[in-house]
């Protein structure tokens, strides 16, 4: 069984080359189930029920999120609602969402679905090693798919959190630095792992931002809109082979796709 993490999807470049050519990568991939990071999906900052839908709608089964989750406020009824969103587990009880989500991959069979944030370089949230011994106890116990999308900065933090869940689940992929590490490998425990599996838009950018607004911001100090760059536009993500009956991986590989 094939599963795969799209990383952060940035504004419109981003969602086009998912609109377009993700059903023909699930197909020449084989994929069984794609959770994608839609945190950057709307402008480049938070998505909105109609982007979140197109997404579904272009076969990506569960939507992750990240610090940006709340940029739009539309977004708030679908998060309550739709069992095809996480919020990070490690936000209050109060913040709209769920903690954790179960989905059905093509195949028939059940994945959980976590999303954790990172504390270091980014506004503090709960602890999320223990948010995750929460929710994975939570996740009934007959689901033994389990993905964990930790949304951090710090490759050490990532790698804590790997080695933490190694043996509990079947992969924990880090998304929000935009920028895929060559790290990936199988924890001895049967976990695959990734500090980042990258970025889906413009990469003629910083980070998917237009280069010069930001050199602006940079060198001037002055205020600019941060607007969604256009060139070389490229989906990243990494792909996870498992076993579905014991939920331990088998193999990790990066996956990038340029559009034509
Ligand atoms: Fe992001
Ligand atoms: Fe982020």
């Amino acid at each position: 069984m094939r599963v795969m993490l799209i990383g952060d999807v940035v504004g419109r470049p981003g969602r086009r080359v998912i609109l377009h050519f993700l059903e023909r990568i699930r197909r020449e991939q084989r994929l069984d189930l794609v959770i994608a990071n839609g945190e950057n999906s709307a402008e480049g900052s938070g998505i909105t029920p109609q982007i979140f839908f197109d997404l579904v709608g272009a076969g990506v089964d569960c939507v992750t999120l990240g610090d940006h989750i709340y940029r739009r406020k539309e977004i708030y009824t679908v998060l309550e609602e739709d069992a095809r969103v996480v919020k990070p587990a490690n936000l209050p009880p109060a913040a709209p969402g769920r903690p954790w989500t179960v989905v059905k991959a093509a195949n028939g069979v059940q994945v959980g679905v976590v999303s954790l944030l990172g504390r270091v370089f980014m506004r503090p949230a709960d602890c999320p090693f223990t948010a995750a011994d929460r929710v994975l106890a939570e996740i009934p116990s007959e689901v033994k798919v389990r993905v964990v999308d930790f949304h951090a900065e710090a490759t050490s933090d990532k790698q804590l959190m790997g080695r933490y869940l190694d043996g509990r689940v079947t992969a924990v992929l880090g998304t929000h630095t935009h920028v895929p590490t060559a790290d990936e490998q199988i924890l001895p425990g049967g976990t695959a792992f990734q500090c980042d599996v990258g970025m889906t838009g413009p990469h003629h950018s910083i980070l998917g931002r237009r280069i010069d607004r930001v050199w602006e911001t940079t060198l001037t100090f002055r205020p600019t809109e941060f607007e969604v760059a256009k060139g070389d536009v490229r989906l990243n993500g990494s792909i996870v082979t498992l076993d579905p009956t014991t939920g331990k991986a088998t193999s990790i590989e990066r996956f990038v796709f340029r559009e034509p």
